[in-house]
């Protein structure tokens, strides 16, 4: 693995591999056998957007290997008030032994993981969200038994958002099938997308549910984008997830979502709350994953 883990660009397919593994394993063994790889280690989480999963599972997390967590709220560091983001990374590579980070500014992350000695885990910004997607990732593997071109999963919302991004990554890593339907002006970065043979970009939500095995939807207005609210729920009206959509799909699709879910917005209530919807498992995968990763990194 790579010192910090910032994108899915970080990791290589046995690098996934081995998180997988690993965080099978500790999945299975949890609350039985006693793994404290970070004993004597402290961890800084910065937040300087809301979590409920991010945050939680890391705490827990890093409790669990061993280590001890500090939860720092951005806002209330010397950064939100003109410190560099070099001379915190100095700082805090002093005292810490890794950073989790949650923040605006993908290209402040990158800074920070450059200068600091430490590793770096990105726990979300407005361009990535590496986690929740290895999380999605073994989530798809555990139903599936395998992450490969054999599966198709939809997008459906904003093609440019932190979710969407991510998932582009994640489907040149493994070479699934990856759909995003959205509407234009929000289609995916076909620089992101580089020429990837296994991802397109399909306007029509319907012609995009053709075969899929996972449904994947995120919120309309991301955290950062607020302004924006009224003109987004208009623009992604016709990309909700709901049971239509499930009548052109493979007979056992499934429906992911990273959460928080708006029901009635981005998702139904009826596929949130249906037999189909695997986002408790998806969410649970969070903390495993995480811990596998902080293993490798910390
Ligand atoms: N999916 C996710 O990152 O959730 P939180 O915003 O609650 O951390
Ligand atoms: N795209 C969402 C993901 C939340 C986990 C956001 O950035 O708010």
């Amino acid at each position: 693995m790579k010192k910090d883990l910032l994108t899915l660009r970080d990791i290589s397919r046995d690098d996934l591999e081995n998180i997988f593994e690993l965080a099978t394993k500790l999945k299975r063994e949890r609350g039985e056998v006693s793994y404290t790889p970070l004993a004597g280690k402290s961890i800084g989480l910065i937040f300087a957007k809301s979590s409920t999963r991010t945050r939680v599972s890391f705490e827990v997390g890093v409790g669990e290997l061993g280590g001890r967590p500090l939860y720092l709220d951005q806002s209330k560091m010397q950064v939100g008030r003109g410190e560099t983001i070099a001379d915190t990374a100095n700082v805090l590579s002093r005292y810490l032994h890794g950073i989790v980070i949650r923040t605006f500014s993908h290209a402040g992350v990158e800074e920070l993981a450059r200068v600091a000695t430490i590793p770096v885990i990105n726990a979300l910004t407005d361009e990535f969200h590496p986690c929740q997607i290895i999380a999605d990732l073994l989530t798809i593997k555990e139903y599936s038994g395998r992450v490969d071109r054999s599966v198709r999963l939809a997008f459906y919302g904003d093609g440019r958002s932190n979710i969407a991004n991510s998932l582009i990554l994640a489907a040149k890593l493994t070479g699934m099938e990856l759909v995003i339907s959205s509407p234009e002006g929000v289609e995916p970065d076909e620089k992101l997308i580089g020429g990837a043979s296994n991802i397109l970009w399909e306007k029509d939500p319907v012609k995009a549910a053709s075969g899929v095995d996972y449904f994947y939807t995120d919120v309309w207005v991301s955290m950062g984008f607020e302004e924006e609210r009224a003109e987004r729920m208009k623009i992604f009206t016709p990309y909700q997830v709901n049971s239509r959509l499930f009548e052109s799909a493979k007979k056992d699709a499934k429906f992911l979502h990273c959460l928080p879910a708006h029901r009635g917005e981005e998702v139904s209530a009826d596929v949130m709350d249906s037999p189909r919807s695997i986002v408790f498992d998806e969410a649970e995968n969070r903390l495993h994953v995480q811990k596998a990763i902080m293993s490798l990194l910390f």
